[in-house]
C-alpha cells in the first residue's frame, strides 16, 4: 500500500482562471442576493443603504475576499489544513469555518427545495388566493418553534433527491462536478434573471417601486443597526470568512491572477444584488399599484415572506403570471444550488484531507451525515423557526467571529500579512498596497468586533423574532457553541495525511517579480 500524500500533492484543479471565476461568482450569487438583499436594503434606508453597503464592500468584503484567496492559494489546502500550516494551534479556526459551512448547508438545502416546489406551483398558481396560509399550513404544516418529528412528505422527498444530486456533483470533483455545474447553471441564471428584470420594468407601477427602493432615507445612516446589516449582508453574500473562497482558491493553478479576479467576482456579485433589488421592487410597485396603496404599505417585504408569500400574490395578479413565477423561482433555485455546492465543498475538502478520504467517500460519509441532519431537522413541521434562528446566529455571530479571529490570527498570531500581500502581488497583474494590510489588520477586526458586541447585546435584550427564550437560546447559542466545541475536538484528532509536509512557494526576492516567471512548482501543478 502506498503511504498517503500531503494534501497539496496531486491536488484537484480548476480547468483555468475562467472556471474558477464562474464558480466563485456562482458561489457568491445565491439566496442572499435574491431573497435577502432587496428586503434588507429596503428596511435599512432604501437608496441610502447603498452607502453603508458599498462601504462594507470596499472596506471589508473585498479585503477579506482577498485574504481568503491568498490563504487558500498560498497554503494549498482546505480551511483546517491551511490554518494549521500557518501554525499548528490555529487549526481549530479551520474547523470552526467547516462547522459554520455544515450548519448553513443543512438549512440552505431546504430553502432551495421550497424554490423548486414553487417552480411547479407557479404553473397552476397552486397557492390560490391565500399564499400565506398555503406556505405555512399546506406546504410546511408549520407548528411553531420547537422540535418536531413530524415529517412533511412534500418537503422530505424533494429534499432527499436534491441531496442525492448535490452529493453526486460533489463526488464528481472540482472540475468534473462543481465547475461543470457552474458553467451550465450560472449563464442560465443570468439569462433567466435578466428576462425577469426586463419584464418587471415594464409592469404598471414599476417606476413607483423603484422610487421606493432608491429614495434615500438619510436618517437611517445614523443608526448603527443599518451599518451592521450592511456588513452582515456583504459577508454572507460574498461567501467570505467561512472557508468557501479559501477552499476554491486552493484549487487554482499557480498562474492565477488573484487580485483582479477578486474585483471582478465582488463587483459581479454586487451588480447582481442591485439588479435583484431593481427587479423585486419594480414588481412590488406593480402590486402596490394594483392595490392602490404605496409600496411601503405592501406587507411582507423581507426574507421568506417576500419570496414565498408576496411574490406568489403578485404572480396571481399579473398577466402571464405563471411564466414570471417560473422565471423567478427557477432563478432562485439556480442561484441557491451553485452556492450550496460551494458550501459543501468546504466540508468535503476538509474531511478528505484530514481523514485521507477520496472525494467519493467524503460525499457518501460526510455529505450523507449532513443530509441526514438536514432532513431530520428541516423537513419537519418545525423547520421554519429552526432555520430562521440558526441562520441568524450562525451568520451574525458565527461568521462575524470567524472573520475577526481570522484577521487577528493572520495579522498578529502568525504575522503572515506581509507574506500574503507579497504572494498576491507576485501572482497578480494588479498590486495591493499597504491599504490592504491596514484594512485586514486594523479596520475589519475593529468594525466587526463593534458589530459583534452590538449584535450579541441585542440578542440578549429580547428573544429573536419573538420566539420563546428557551428555543432561541437552545438553537441559536446551540449552533454557535456546537461549532466551537467541534472545532476544538476535530483539531485534536491526528491527521491521516502528512499535512505538515509542506513548504510554501518561495516568494520572489523583490516583491513584484511575478511568481509566474520564477516559480519552482512542478510543471504539472502550474
Ligand atoms: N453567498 C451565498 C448567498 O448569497 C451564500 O446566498
Amino acid at each position: 500500500m502506498t503511504s498517503p500524500k500531503a494534501p497539496h500533492v496531486d491536488r484537484e484543479q480548476w480547468s483555468g482562471q475562467l472556471g474558477f471565476l464562474l464558480a466563485a461568482i456562482g458561489s457568491a450569487v445565491g439566496l442572499g442576493n435574491i431573497w435577502r438583499f432587496p428586503g434588507v436594503a429596503y428596511e435599512n434606508g432604501g437608496g441610502a443603504f447603498l452607502i453603508p453597503y458599498l462601504t462594507a464592500l470596499l472596506t471589508a468584503g473585498i479585503p477579506v475576499l482577498l485574504l481568503d484567496y491568498a490563504l487558500g492559494h498560498r497554503y494549498r489546502g482546505s480551511a483546517p489544513a491551511t490554518f494549521r500550516r500557518l501554525g499548528r494551534r490555529f487549526e481549530a479556526l479551520g474547523w470552526f469555518q467547516v462547522a459554520i459551512a455544515f450548519i448553513i448547508a443543512t438549512y440552505y438545502t431546504v430553502i432551495v427545495v421550497w424554490a423548486i416546489r414553487y417552480v411547479g406551483f407557479s404553473v397552476t398558481e397552486a397557492w390560490g388566493s391565500d399564499p400565506g396560509t398555503f406556505l405555512m399550513e399546506d406546504l410546511l404544516g408549520y407548528t411553531g418553534p420547537g422540535f418536531s418529528t413530524d415529517f412533511v412528505g412534500g418537503i422530505f422527498w424533494p429534499m432527499l433527491v436534491l441531496w442525492v444530486v448535490t452529493l453526486l456533483i460533489l463526488a464528481l470533483g472540482v472540475q468534473g462536478g462543481l465547475e461543470r455545474a457552474n458553467k451550465v447553471f450560472l449563464p442560465m441564471l443570468v439569462v433567466l434573471f435578466m428576462i425577469l428584470v426586463v419584464r418587471a420594468l415594464f409592469l404598471e407601477g414599476a417606476a413607483e417601486g423603484l422610487n421606493a427602493f432608491f429614495t434615500p432615507n438619510w436618517a437611517a445612516l445614523a443608526n448603527p443597526q443599518v451599518w451592521i446589516a450592511a456588513y452582515s449582508q456583504i459577508f454572507f453574500s460574498l461567501s467570505v470568512a467561512f472557508g468557501i473562497m479559501l477552499t476554491y482558491s486552493s484549487y487554482l493553478r499557480r498562474r492565477a491572477n488573484l487580485v483582479p479576479t477578486s474585483y471582478v467576482a465582488a463587483f459581479a456579485n454586487s451588480s447582481f444584488e442591485i439588479l435583484a433589488g431593481i427587479g423585486v421592487f419594480a414588481t412590488l410597485g406593480f402590486m402596490a399599484a394594483q392595490q392602490g396603496v404605496g409600496v411601503g404599505q405592501v406587507e411582507n417585504l423581507t426574507g421568506v415572506s417576500l419570496s414565498f408569500v408576496t411574490f406568489p400574490q403578485i404572480i396571481s395578479l399579473m398577466p402571464g403570471g405563471p411564466i414570471f413565477g417560473l422565471l423567478f423561482f427557477t432563478s432562485l433555485t439556480l442561484a441557491g444550488f451553485t452556492s450550496l455546492i460551494s458550501i459543501l465543498q468546504v466540508i468535503s475538502a476538509a474531511f478528505q484531507e484530514k481523514f485521507n478520504l477520496t472525494r467519493v467517500q467524503a460525499a457518501i460519509y460526510i455529505g450523507g451525515l449532513c443530509a441526514l441532519i438536514s432532513l431530520a431537522l428541516y423537513s419537519t413541521t418545525s423547520s421554519l423557526a429552526l432555520l430562521d434562528t440558526a441562520d441568524k446566529y450562525i451568520n451574525e455571530v458565527g461568521v462575524v467571529t470567524s472573520a475577526i479571529v481570522m484577521c487577528l490570527l493572520v495579522t498578529y498570531g502568525a504575522r503572515k500579512l506581509p507574506e500574503l500581500q507579497a504572494h498576491l502581488n507576485a501572482v497578480s497583474t494588479a498590486r495591493l498596497g499597504l491599504w490592504w494590510r491596514v484594512l485586514v489588520g486594523v479596520v475589519v477586526p475593529v468594525v466587526l468586533l463593534w458589530m459583534l458586541v452590538s449584535t450579541v447585546l441585542g440578542l440578549f435584550e429580547q428573544p429573536y423574532s419573538g420566539y420563546p427564550w428557551s428555543f432561541v437560546n437552545g438553537v441559536g447559542w446551540g449552533v454557535v457553541g456546537a461549532s466551537v466545541v467541534l472545532s476544538v475536538v476535530f483539531a485534536l484528532i491526528p491527521w491521516r495525511r502528512p499535512v505538515d509536509d509542506f513548504t510554501p512557494e518561495p516568494l520572489p526576492a523583490a516583491a513584484g517579480t511575478p511568481l509566474r516567471a520564477g516559480t519552482t512548482e512542478p510543471e504539472a501543478n502550474r
